[in-house]
């Protein structure tokens, strides 16, 4: 059976590595480092993430502010909020929450954030940063994907690795700091041809995807590592069945539940596999800690020290 990689405990490391440097902060700039969450509208996993990421902060002493316009809102009225908080010198980090509402303008908000509060990494010239392998914000979850792996002595250097997904959130930006980490990087999507065989090849396969238990046995070489992103909520028994054909516990347990929480890699499928992020309990918790990671970094840069 693979490895377990337990995104909770290199949490856990991240957060506890940051407590001395939040002491630092507090004793020499008076205040505590703060984030700002924009969340327009009420998708519900956005909720869910947003509660976690403020949750977060209060444990740890970080100021946060948590802005809710409605679903209605206008780029204008998003692009003023941005400039306000933009203008509070207490304010480090700056998040809006994606995906924004249609028909809102993401691009123009984005351009809108100040790089150096831009703790999500997102801004294009934080992500020409990544790309020249500058210092700066990086998104969260690819560099946690790189934390998960450093603390469990997996090194990407000569490895092959294939990212699966070319978002700007998660696709792009992980197979950047794969490539910087001296893999030899692939990245697939929608219209790859022989997406499976490509996946093969992988020492490291990174799924971020957002399809329930897309990657299949076929797809992951012996020995292989896979870094499971997605979250995906089965809330059908349908779809719950198409994941869990066969398997009674599982079943038993969407019943009771009413829904089961799977990543995009097949949890059934790859004993095969060196090792494995489990889904939940893997590379969701770094997220967080990466982004509290990013706005004590925001705030010791604000605060020179
Ligand atoms: N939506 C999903 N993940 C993220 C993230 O890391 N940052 C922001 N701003 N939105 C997201």
């Amino acid at each position: 059976m693979p490895k377990l990689l337990d995104g909770k405990a290199v949490r856990d490391r991240i957060l506890t590595e940051l407590r001395p440097r939040l002491d630092r902060i507090r004793e020499s700039g008076g205040r505590p480092p703060g984030l700002a969450v924009v969340l327009v509208g009420a998708d519900p996993a956005s909720e869910i993430y947003v509660r976690n990421k403020v949750k977060t902060c209060q444990e740890l002493g970080i100021f946060s502010e948590k802005l809710t316009p409605p679903a209605t809102s206008t780029t204008e009225e998003i692009l003023a909020i941005v400039a306000g908080l933009a203008a509070r010198p207490e304010i480090d980090g700056i998040l809006v929450q994606s995906p924004l509402p249609h028909p809102i303008d993401e691009r123009r908000i984005l351009l809108s954030l100040p790089p150096g509060k831009d703790v999500d990494g997102f801004h294009p010239y934080n992500v020409g940063q990544l790309v020249a392998n500058n210092p700066a914000p990086r998104a969260c979850t690819p560099a946690g994907v790189m934390e998960l792996l450093r603390r469990n002595e997996i090194n990407p250097s000569g490895k092959k690795a294939v990212v699966i997904g070319r978002s700007d959130i998660v696709g792009k930006p992980m197979a950047m700091l794969l490539l910087h980490a001296h893999a030899t990087v692939t990245i697939c999507h929608s219209r790859t041809s022989n997406l499976e065989a490509e996946c093969r090849q992988a020492d490291i396969l990174v799924a971020a995807i957002g399809r329930p238990g897309f990657v299949r046995r076929n797809f992951v070489k012996p020995g292989a590592v896979v870094v499971d992103v997605g979250i995906n909520r089965l809330a059908t028994r349908e779809a719950a069945a198409a994941v869990f054909a066969g398997n009674a516990e599982k079943l038993a347990e969407f019943d009771k539940k009413g829904s089961l929480i799977v990543g995009d890699a097949h949890p059934l499928e790859l004993e095969h596999a060196a090792a494995v992020t489990p889904v939940p309990g893997g590379v969701g918790p770094l997220t967080i800690a990466m982004l509290l990671a990013n706005t004590v970094a925001l705030a010791e840069q604000h605060l020179g020290l």
